[in-house]
């Protein structure tokens, strides 16, 4: 893992919001992962700012969310819209979110795992991090192996993101890890977690730890 301090959430904001710019450079196709939350805010912020401005570059980049609220709510996909969708190029084709109003859940993960391999996997993964080391909606004790499902929420989890909604469709663990690149943002309210994460053990019980076995993660902390 390749560890990165930024003084405060505004240089850390920045600094991922390089890391999405530089990566559309480099190759205007790329297939991103993206996080809702409020860590990534600042980042998306600075990604419209930079794209209205200057040059329109998400035209040919294709996204995959990393979960979505189990209901009518599409509070993920309104998040996104509110944050970047509405504001940039993108081809509204190439946006997936699950759709945790599907009528049939199972058939939605399978689906999302289809799109995501016929996308060619996804190139570079943003991930935030719960305080209980959960990535996506990987609460701990999910297994390294999963793959997108329905979870349950947990109380801590509901309560940290004021939702009402009682389960979610996430990525799992697996389909996070074959992403060839990952950038991982916890702002200072992580800490215990980060700490965690950086002693390096790995548990089931520390969603995050997974990405130990990832041979390109970078973490930006604040
Ligand atoms: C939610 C999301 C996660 C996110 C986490 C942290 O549970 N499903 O993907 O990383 O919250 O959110 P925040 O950045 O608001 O602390």
């Amino acid at each position: 893992m390749n560890w990165e301090t930024a003084a405060d959430y505004a240089a850390l904001s920045q600094r991922a919001a390089e890391l999405l710019l530089d990566a559309i450079r480099r190759d205007p196709r790329i297939v991103l992962g993206l996080p809702t939350g409020r860590t990534p805010v600042g980042m998306y912020e600075r990604v419209v700012a930079e794209c209205t401005r200057a040059y329109h570059c998400f035209r040919d980049v294709t996204t995959f969310n990393l979960d979505e609220y189990v209901g009518p709510s599409r509070e993920y996909l309104n998040f996104m819209k509110s944050h970047l969708f509405d504001h940039i190029d993108i081809d509204p084709a190439n946006v997936h979110i699950p759709d945790g109003a599907a009528p049939d859940l199972d058939a939605e993960c399978a689906r999302y795992e289809r799109e995501i391999a016929a996308a060619g996997g996804i190139g570079l993964m943003f991930l935030g991090l719960g305080g209980n080391g959960h990535i996506a909606f990987n609460e701990p004790g999910t297994p390294f192996a999963s793959r997108t499902h329905v979870v349950p929420l947990r109380e801590e989890t509901r309560a940290a993101n004021a939702t009402a909604a009682t389960h979610a469709i996430t990525m799992g663990i697996a389909t996070i890890l074959e992403s060839r690149a990952v950038v991982l943002l916890a702002g200072a309210n992580k800490r215990a977690a980060i700490e965690r994460l950086r002693s390096g053990a790995v548990s089931e019980e520390f969603p995050a730890s997974a990405l130990s076995w990832h041979r390109n993660v970078h973490v930006i902390v604040a």
